[in-house]
């Protein structure tokens, strides 16, 4: 009878132990690994939604850059946090859909190891060169490149980031041989084009308009299927140089497999409560950013989304014979 009445015990307990940890999270500041360096759109991205979910939790969200490896270091090390609610990872299609098809050797698996907690809005990207650039327009990019194999530079966040990936697409559709030139993130990436070291990359619009629009650098392209007001006079590549070419980077939180269910809902719930001040979602639009239905937001269709997702990029990268080197 004594064994019952302690096992009772125990287990009342527990349950308000895990009641109250319910309740009470969260109780101290979050982490958002990012596996790029800062000022990139992934880390762009990412601060701008921290400030506004963690303003819902009340509780400080920082953020800490991890670059490397096309994003895949700071995830391996994301994938073996503590699952207490305190620290995930900022993902997207790179390192959490084409990684498992393009590294022999990945440190974490995206699905067995993480639990998708809320999906971001998406970005397409633009087709930028340096202002000096000789090339005006992507057909005469392709012609140059296809007369001149192995001679153009693109910049990139490192194998298997979607700026690699894109541009990987970019040169199979096109059916030319360009080089690819990897750096810790879009952001140093970036620089190095805007000082004309490489020839051309590809960037999600958020970081790439600020650039475009104060004229240190030239947009050539969109991977959208529709123009977009905020880069005028600047076609889609499905328009004419690539027809049917079309692509954006989907991103999403994850937490460590295991961590309480209970926090991925408040976490989701706070998300979609910040995506109630339109002032904001506008600001996001005006930079190009594209919003979702607000189920494709949730954590279960994120899920499917990401495992999806593997599978086409795992024909994409076949397709494309796009490969680490
Ligand atoms: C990428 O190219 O995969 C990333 O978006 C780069 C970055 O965000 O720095």
């Amino acid at each position: 009878m004594k064994t019952l009445k302690a096992a009772a015990a125990a287990l009342s307990l527990l349950a308000c132990t895990t009641t109250s940890f319910a309740q009470a999270w969260p109780t101290k500041t979050l982490t958002w690994v990012v596996p790029f360096a800062a000022g990139g759109p992934t880390d762009a991205m990412a601060r701008d939604i921290a400030d506004k979910v963690a303003k819902q939790i009340g509780q400080q969200i920082i953020i800490e850059n991890a670059g490397g490896a096309g994003g895949t270091i700071g995830a391996g090390k994301a994938a073996k946090a503590n699952a207490d609610g305190y620290t995930f990872l900022v993902g997207h299609l790179g390192y959490m859909a084409a990684a498992p098809s393009l590294y022999k050797k990945l440190t974490y698996d995206p699905v067995k190891d993480f639990e998708p907690v809320f999906r971001f809005p998406d970005t397409p990207l633009v087709l930028l060169v340096p202002k000096a650039s000789p090339h005006k327009s992507a057909a005469d990019l392709i012609a140059y490149a296809k007369k001149n194999p192995g001679k153009v530079n693109f910049g990139n966040a490192g194998a298997g980031s979607t700026s690699h990936l894109i541009a990987a697409l970019f040169e199979s559709k096109a059916g030319i041989d360009v080089v690819s030139v990897p750096y810790k993130g879009a952001a140093p990436a970036m620089n190095d084009l805007i000082a004309g070291q490489v020839d051309a990359m590809f960037d999600q619009t958020n970081t790439a308009l600020p650039q475009v629009a104060g004229g240190r650098l030239v947009a050539l392209a969109l991977t959208s299927k529709a123009t977009m007001a905020q880069f005028p006079g600047v076609a889609p590549l499905a328009d004419k140089a690539l027809p049917g070419f079309e692509a954006a980077t989907w991103y999403g939180l994850y937490a460590p497999k295991g961590t309480p269910k209970d926090v991925i809902t408040k976490m989701h719930q706070a998300y979609l409560k910040a995506l109630g001040d339109k002032a904001w979602t506008q600001k996001m639009a005006d930079q190009g950013i594209r919003l979702l239905p607000e189920a494709q937001y949730a954590p279960d269709a994120f899920a499917k989304h990401t495992a999806a997702e593997i599978e086409v990029w795992r024909r994409v990268a076949t397709d494309a014979k796009i490969t680490i080197d």
